[in-house]
């Protein structure tokens, strides 16, 4: 798969996000990525191939700010990948008796980074005759929990519709909106398993594949979702998650 001349933007710079971003400019691509967080060491191409902005992805004016930056520097947008996101264990419980501003918050990030996300883009696309989008839901959309994280799972089931409806809206400008539902995977979201191998093989042995995901395995599925080789799926799912939601 290659991506020369084409241009990305990456919202959400973490585990995920950071090596979508370093494969999309090894294949050629220039990448905007965005995030919070200052830049990440480990962001790699040539000069010139990727920018970084640092922002908050719920700020209209900061995302307006990094699709017009990067359509203006780069000459366009063909794809967007959305991996922020946020799943605060302590604070993110039930919906029955949580704090109704973490309940706000999580949906701000989880999903309305999204719409923001998505609303630029996507004339940025219509003007190249077309693009590709793929969203990071979650496996924890598709199941319910004993203990739940309602706010994060939530928001992640939202994804999935509001991705298919991206799809249908959008088929005719031939922009493809697709989701991926990670299941879990060795990442600075998961920092809780760091260093502790006991825990990590107790969640791979309950994983049919008998191990747990890398950023690389989701990397990977962005990367051909967003291929030309995928040009005719849209308004799909895609999980990848060694088989724990099919058993
Ligand atoms: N890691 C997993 O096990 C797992 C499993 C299922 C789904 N996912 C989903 O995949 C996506 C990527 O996960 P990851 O493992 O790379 O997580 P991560 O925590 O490594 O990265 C998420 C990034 O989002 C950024 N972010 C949060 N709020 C932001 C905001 N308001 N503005 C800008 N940036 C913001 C964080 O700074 C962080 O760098 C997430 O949406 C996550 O919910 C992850």
């Amino acid at each position: 798969m290659r991506f020369n001349d084409r241009v990305a933007v990456v919202a959400g710079g973490g585990g995920m996000g950071l090596n979508i971003s370093n494969d999309l400019i090894s294949a050629g691509a220039r990448v905007s990525l965005a995030d919070l967080k200052p830049e990440p060491d480990g962001l790699r191409g040539e000069a010139g191939s990727f920018r970084y902005y640092r922002g908050d992805l719920t700020d209209e004016t900061f995302v307006r700010a990094l699709i017009n930056k990067t359509a203006g520097e780069f000459g366009g947008i063909d794809y967007l990948v959305n991996t922020a996101g946020v799943l605060w264990f302590d604070r993110d419980t039930s919906f029955s008796n949580m704090d109704l501003g973490v309940w706000d918050q999580v949906f701000n990030i989880n999903l309305k980074s999204f719409v923001l996300t998505s609303r630029y883009a996507i004339p940025q696309m219509q003007k190249r005759g077309g693009g590709a989008m793929v969203h990071f839901a979650s496996i924890d959309a598709l199941r319910a929990e004993r203990k739940p994280q309602d706010a994060y799972a939530t928001s992640k089931a939202a994804v999935i519709r509001l991705s298919k409806s991206i799809a249908i809206q959008f088929a005719a400008d031939h922009i493809r909106s697709n989701t991926i539902l990670p299941g879990p995977v060795l990442s600075p979201m998961q920092d809780r398993w760091r260093d502790k191998p006991d825990l990590q093989a107790a969640v791979a042995e309950a994983i049919p594949l008998g191990r747990l995901g890398t950023t690389q395995d989701q990397a990977n599925a962005c990367l051909f979702l967003l291929s030309d080789e995928a040009s005719f799926i849209t308004g799909s799912e895609l999980i990848v998650d060694g088989g724990l939601t099919a058993q």
